[in-house]
């Protein structure tokens, strides 16, 4: 079912996700864009297509710096196209300028859960050069620790992710941007 999108977020505003490693932000995207017909892009997306290349080759071969800097330019360019679905990188936190950038013109969805269920998902792909470590759990902990109260200080929503489907969490985060943006009241009759 296509969701109108002005339904949903009269403020026209785009829609960010963001979140840990593991948090579904790709998937829910994906449930988002279908239901809303909003444009979708992906800053990680963006990035690899600039390099042609994956996230560890590029974290192994031009080292993280670098990707970061393309991920600040690639939601540069978002930030020009009309509304969209935007993913993020779970670091996207990281840059005042990316906090910026998605603050100006989205609301900030943040994708949460428990630590276990995320990094039960994290850990399964072998896609995330952060995670390459000894103590994979352990670097995970600490990342995650670093950074929630980075994610909690900008959203605009939270979603706890732990027990819910993928279809699931787009329609909690359609029904709390409905509630966030009620639709106008019809303008009274005045009185004579
Ligand atoms: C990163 C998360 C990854 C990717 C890169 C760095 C991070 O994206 O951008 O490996 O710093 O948390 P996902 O959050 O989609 O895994």
């Amino acid at each position: 079912m296509l969701m109108r999108y002005w339904t949903v977020n009269r403020r026209g505003r785009s829609i960010a996700l963001i979140g840990m490693m593991g948090a579904g932000k790709s998937s829910v995207g994906r449930c988002l864009h279908r239901r809303t017909g909003l444009a979708l892009r992906d800053t990680d997306e963006i990035v690899t297509g600039s390099f042609e290349m994956s996230v560890p080759e590029i974290f192994a071969e031009h080292g993280e710096k670098k990707f970061r800097d393309a991920e600040t330019e690639a939601l540069r360019r978002v930030r020009t196209e009309k509304e969209m679905i935007i993913i993020t990188g779970g670091g996207i936190v990281l840059r005042k300028e990316n906090i910026a950038i998605l603050r100006s013109q989205a609301v900030i969805v943040w994708l949460d859960g428990d630590e276990e269920a995320l990094f039960a998902r994290a850990s399964g792909a072998q896609n995330r050069p952060l995670l390459q470590t000894k103590n994979p759990k352990k670097t995970f902990s600490q990342i995650l620790a670093a950074r929630r109260p980075l994610y909690a200080n900008i959203a605009d929503i939270r979603i706890d992710t732990s027990v819910l489907t993928d279809e699931e969490v787009a329609v909690a985060i359609l029904a709390k941007l409905r509630k966030m943006n009620p639709k106008p009241k019809s303008p009274s009759r005045a009185k004579p």
